[in-house]
């Protein structure tokens, strides 16, 4: 079998166009952009890619965006001011810390001050408990992201294998709990799972998120499935590629996420899609 590609870069788009549209009618009727505030925390190089790229989307739909970058030396009490004060922003609808934080600062902490209705990130306890629960609002971007690239399939979920590979707040626990909610069986493996390659080797649908380049090789892969790879590792050689050997999975697979253009356009276009819901949320 060759696998058909998940698009996750064209269905981005076709989100992002969607938004446009929305948000337009918005301003039709007298309503304000919806306003997102992204805070980075020092300079890590990855973490500054996706700032930008985020800020770089709000524009392209029309949104407010507004950036914060603080110093490495932030205080974790300066930063919960400025969270304080952007859940008091009425032109801020989404509040978006990126993450890592340095480690004198508790991204828990941070995270739970934000306003759950402007938690457009999807991290904060009370809406990961909504979702727990079968009764989601905002819910984090890449695993929402990743559910809107497998209704593309047309695939039926109820009933499916689902194994994830990754137990991290931002991916694997959300993905495991929006799985379950379209009744597949899930299995959420990690660096402590025995035997990882036979509990892969089960799944109708993998989810690989560990960033470890190409860990995953095409005999991990059931016959059929459809693999969802989260990763983005870049080689020695600058070359960017996946937790998942994308050559030897797509001759087993029967949909494949490619790396770059699959999940991670997906994860952005979701925080768009998210902050738009927190702009409605407001109006109530
Ligand atoms: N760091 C890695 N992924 C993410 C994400 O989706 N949101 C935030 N805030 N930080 C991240």
């Amino acid at each position: 079998m060759t696998a058909q590609i998940l698009d996750g870069k064209a269905t981005a788009l076709e989100l992002k166009n969607t938004i446009k549209k929305q948000v337009e009618q918005r301003l039709e009727k007298g309503l304000n952009r919806p306003g997102l505030a992204v805070i980075l925390v020092g300079s890590n190089a990855a973490s500054q890619v996706y700032v930008n790229s985020k800020r770089k989307s709000c524009e392209e739909v029309g949104f407010l965006s507004k950036a914060y970058d603080l110093p490495i030396t932030v205080s974790q009490s300066e930063l919960l001011d400025l969270v304080d004060q952007l859940n008091n922003d009425p032109e801020i609808h989404g509040i978006l810390v990126q993450l890592p934080l340095p480690n004198h600062i508790s991204a828990d902490t941070v995270i739970e001050r934000i306003s759950p209705y402007k938690d457009v990130d999807g991290f904060h306890p009370y809406n990961v408990g909504r979702l727990a629960l079968k009764m989601p609002l905002l819910r984090s971007c890449t695993p929402k992201g990743i559910m809107t690239l497998l209704a593309k399939t047309n695939i039926a979920l109820a009933g499916l294998d689902a194994v994830i590979i990754g137990q991290s707040n931002i991916v694997g626990r959300p993905m495991a709990l929006e799985l379950l909610a379209e009744r597949c069986t899930i299995t959420v493996c990690h660096s402590k799972t025995k035997n990882l390659a036979d509990k892969a080797k089960q799944a109708d649908i993998l989810v690989v998120a560990i960033g470890k380049a190409e860990y995953v090789s095409g005999d991990w892969i059931k016959e059929g499935a459809i693999v969802i790879d989260v990763g983005m590792n870049r080689l020695e050689n600058g070359k960017l590629v996946g937790d998942v050997n994308f050559a030897e999975a797509a001759q087993k697979a029967a949909w494949i996420t490619p790396v770059p253009g699959g999940v991670g356009p997906m994860t952005v276009a979701t925080l768009l899609e998210n902050t738009l819901l927190a702009a409605q949320l407001s109006a109530r």
